[in-house]
């Protein structure tokens, strides 16, 4: 067996992984939807969550698809791991503004 090659493969399996979730890219749209919950909620604001969501919360795991949560899922999860990701609370309201607008996007897909 060629361990060279393994471990190769292994390093691009995983690179592969890393980039496999694309989390949903916010409209103006769901900027508008999100002023529901979150009054005053601006595609600006939304595309910040989105970063901090990205730049926070995969490392540790993959990125979970927002979709794959309901709203009161993301409520529970996000601030437990926002103390994990050591964000701060402004940072922690960006994320969660994002990832529950975002599992509203389009139909959850079953899990
Ligand atoms: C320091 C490591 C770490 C960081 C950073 C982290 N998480 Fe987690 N997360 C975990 C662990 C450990 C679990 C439990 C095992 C699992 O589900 O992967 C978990 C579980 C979860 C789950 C639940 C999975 C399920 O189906 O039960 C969600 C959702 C989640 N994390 C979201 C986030 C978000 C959002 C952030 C960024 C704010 C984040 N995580 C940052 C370690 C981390």
């Amino acid at each position: 067996m060629n361990i060279k090659k393994y471990v190769i493969g292994s390093i691009v399996f995983l690179a592969a992984c890393g980039t496999a979730v694309k989390t949903g890219v916010p409209a103006q749209s769901d900027a508008d939807r999100a002023t529901a919950k979150f009054p005053g909620t601006t595609l600006a604001e939304l595309n910040k969550g989105k970063i901090a969501y990205e730049a926070n919360c995969g490392n540790c795991h993959g990125l979970k698809n927002p979709l794959k949560y309901s709203e009161e899922e993301w409520r529970k999860e996000v601030p437990p791991m926002a103390k994990k990701a050591k964000v701060d609370a402004a940072t922690e309201e960006l994320i969660l503004k994002y990832v529950v607008t975002m599992s509203g996007a389009s139909p959850a897909p079953s899990k």
